[in-house]
C-alpha cells in the first residue's frame, strides 16, 4: 500500500467520523437547545390532568333511593300516637312508621309544629294553640298547647301552677283525650270541627339510618 492510498482512506474515516459529530451535535442542539443538561429525552412526568381510568367501586346512585335527607311521610294521627307511646319524650327521638313504611325517627319539635302551625290538620285549620293559649285562664279547657310543659300539663288546670287531666291517657294514646279529640274528631266542641282531619300527613323526621336497604 503507498502512501496516497493510505491518506485517502484516513481522509475518508476523519470526515465520517467529524461529519458523524457534526449531525450528532446538529440533532441534539435542535432538540435540546445550547445545553448540557437536556431533559426534553426524559418522559413527561405530568399525567393528563383528567384521569381516564375511573375505579371501579363508586358509590352506587341512590337516586331512586330515600337519602338521609329525605322527610318521611306521616300520617299527623300517626307521629303525635308514636310520641305518645314512647313516653312523649321532649327531646329524645322517638320512631314512627311513615306512610311508605318506612321506619322513621322524629322528635317532640315534630310533635309541635302540629300544635303550633295552622292548616295542619285541615287547610284553613286554626292552629291547636291558637285556641288553646299558654295563658291558662284564657285557654279553652283551660289547655295549654304552646309549649312542651303546656301539654305535658295537660287540661282543666286550675292555674298556671298546677296540672291538670292528662291529656296523653297516661301513655296509652288510644285512651287519651288526645286521640279522642284528634283521631275520632270529636266535633261537638266549638273550633273542632274544621280543626282536625285525621286524615292529615305532613313530612317529619328522617328515616331511621339502619333502615334504608344497603346495596
Ligand atoms: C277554635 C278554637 C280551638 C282550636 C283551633 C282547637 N281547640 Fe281544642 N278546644 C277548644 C274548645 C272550645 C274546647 C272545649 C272547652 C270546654 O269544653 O270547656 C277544646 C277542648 C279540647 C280538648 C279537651 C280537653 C278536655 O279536658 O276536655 C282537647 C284535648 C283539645 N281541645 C285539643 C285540641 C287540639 C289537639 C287542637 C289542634 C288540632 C285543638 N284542640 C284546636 C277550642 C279549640
Amino acid at each position: 500500500m503507498n502512501d496516497d492510498v493510505r491518506k485517502y482512506i484516513y481522509g475518508t474515516v476523519v470526515v465520517f467520523l467529524v461529519g458523524l459529530l457534526a449531525w450528532v451535535t446538529v440533532v441534539y442542539v435542535s432538540s435540546c437547545g445550547v445545553t448540557l443538561v437536556c431533559k426534553q429525552g426524559a418522559l413527561p412526568v405530568e399525567r393528563t390532568p383528567i384521569p381516564t381510568l375511573f375505579p371501579a367501586a363508586l358509590p352506587a346512585s341512590d337516586s331512586d333511593e330515600r337519602t338521609g335527607n329525605e322527610a318521611c311521610r306521616v300520617a299527623a294521627t300517626d307521629l303525635v300516637a308514636a310520641w305518645v307511646a314512647a313516653n312523649s319524650p321532649e327531646t329524645e327521638a322517638f320512631e314512627v312508621v311513615d306512610a311508605n313504611g318506612v321506619n322513621c325517627e322524629a322528635t317532640f319539635a315534630d310533635v309541635a309544629l302540629l300544635f303550633n302551625e295552622p292548616n295542619i290538620w285541615a287547610s284553613g285549620a286554626a292552629a291547636c294553640s291558637s285556641c288553646h293559649v299558654a295563658d291558662v285562664a284564657a285557654s279553652p279547657a283551660q289547655l295549654d298547647m304552646t309549649s312542651y310543659a303546656g301539654v305535658m300539663a295537660g287540661s282543666r288546670r286550675a292555674d298556671a301552677e298546677s296540672k291538670g287531666t292528662d291529656i296523653l291517657g297516661g301513655g296509652s294514646w288510644e285512651k287519651s283525650l288526645l286521640f279522642e279529640f284528634l283521631a275520632t274528631s270529636k266535633a261537638n266542641v266549638a273550633g273542632h270541627t274544621s280543626a282536625v282531619s285525621p286524615a292529615a300527613y305532613i313530612f317529619a323526621g328522617k328515616p331511621v339510618p339502619e333502615s334504608t336497604p344497603t346495596p
